[in-house]
């Protein structure tokens, strides 16, 4: 049933003709879909499914590449990456949605708020992806977004510093999970933006957006990638504190290496930091005598920089 609706209100006498079903069996079948999750809309004058929502039958005719054609579409879930990992038999590209997450986590362990109304999905991807792939995903992100900056390694954040969207990396073997949380039409914390506050925005078609994007990101040679994520990024130039879980690193970001790590200067020297979480701490540019002027490579001018959000912004 689901799977019939239409984008949009369709007259009841239609949805009738196509499903076999009375209006009264309809309502109560429409009614069931919604209290599971899904964005149906029910009027005096007819019913369907909310406006680019990422139901298969709107997502499909988007696709451009082979990525989501291997297709789950839930309300509820705990967690897209758990509902991907138990797909055995998923192919590379497959993709896992859900409306909701109940358990839904981010990077280092915290929990990802999941109320509707954004995009929740995990990508299955295969034992290619490089050490480049944060990176990789995070330039998808942003180039379907088409709004804000990339703090080291992949937040989304909007142009004042609030966050938009996050990338969870999981791995099990040759199996790499990709979730991606998009923040589209309701920020899940007060620190948090959404994309509908920049642009207009449809769910169905940013994700048809996002999967093509990362297909292309993940043919791009590593020189392109590391060029392209220095030139869109927020990081590099700015003050920092970087949690790696083991040790706090205070200082300045200075260049991303060529493994796509972030090369930042403390008190005690020089580090490079492959895995970690990062806050940005002041609003501009770094003015410190101990870097030169243009020693720090990029640093995410043009991105209309804001304040970072605290550590636990999502
Ligand atoms: C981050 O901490 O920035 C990463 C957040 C990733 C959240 C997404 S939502 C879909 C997928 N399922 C999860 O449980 N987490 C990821």
């Amino acid at each position: 049933m689901l799977f019939l609706l239409p984008e949009g209100l369709a007259e009841w006498e239609i949805l009738s003709a196509k499903t076999g079903l009375s209006r009264a069996e309809l309502l109560q079948t429409l009614l069931q879909l919604k209290a599971e999750g899904f964005p149906v809309l029910v009027e005096e004058r007819g019913a369907g499914l909310a406006p680019g929502s990422p139901a298969p039958q709107i997502l499909f005719p988007l696709l451009r590449g082979k990525f989501g054609r291997a297709y789950r579409y839930f309300g509820f879930v705990t967690s897209t990456q758990d509902v991907l990992r138990a797909w055995q038999d998923a192919p590379i590209g497959a993709v896992v949605l859900a409306e909701r997450q109940t358990r839904g986590r981010g990077r280092h362990g915290r929990a990802w708020e999941s109320p509707p109304g954004n995009l929740y999905f995990s990508v299955l991807l295969g034992k290619d992806a490089d050490p480049l792939l944060s990176l990789r995903a995070g330039l998808a992100l942003l180039e379907a977004a088409k709004v804000g900056g990339l703090k080291w390694p992949n937040d989304l954040l909007a142009p004042d510093g609030r966050k938009l969207g996050g990338i969870l990396v999981e791995a099990e073997g040759e199996r790499i999970f990709l979730g991606i949380g998009i923040n589209v039409h309701v920020p899940p914390l007060p620190t948090s933006a959404a994309l509908a506050e920049f642009r207009e925005v449809q769910r169905a078609q940013l994700l048809a957006h996002f999967l093509w994007a990362l297909e292309t990101w993940l043919r791009e040679k590593k020189e392109d990638v590391l060029l392209a994520w220095k030139e869109r990024n927020v990081t590099l130039g700015k003050k920092v504190v970087v949690r790696t879980g083991k040790e706090v690193f205070e200082g300045i970001a200075l260049a991303l290496g060529e493994e796509g790590e972030l090369v930042i200067r403390t008190k005690t020297g020089v580090h490079r930091i492959y895995a970690g979480d990062v806050v940005l701490c002041a609003t501009d540019d770094v003015k410190d005598p101990e870097v030169g002027e243009g020693e720090a490579e990029g640093g995410g001018s043009g991105h209309g920089q804001g304040k970072g959000p605290g550590p636990s912004a999502k």
